[in-house]
């Protein structure tokens, strides 16, 4: 059984100028097209203090470094998608 799913976005000056911002808008959007907005908690932190190794987001307790619109959808697949 799945516990509650958590997305955390760092939105601290340094992750949010370098790509959260964008990033940020790709979540919302993949939440609504995959109907998962009731089923995970999204939020925003900060400063999850690994600014030298962000833009940071975590999923659950797993932190991904050097997040960005290139990565995100793979990484939220990996996490929400089920594979057959
Ligand atoms: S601003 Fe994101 S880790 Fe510090």
């Amino acid at each position: 059984m799945n516990s509650k799913n958590e997305i955390t976005i760092c939105l601290g000056s340094s992750c949010y100028s370098r790509g959260n911002d964008v990033t940020l808008e790709i979540i919302k959007d993949y939440l609504r097209e995959n109907s998962l907005k009731e089923s995970i908690f999204f939020k925003g932190h900060l400063c999850i203090e690994l600014c030298n190794k962000g833009p940071v987001v975590k999923i659950n307790d797993q932190t991904y470094t050097n997040v960005s619109k290139d990565n995100i959808i793979s990484i939220l697949d990996n996490h929400f998608k089920k594979t057959v």
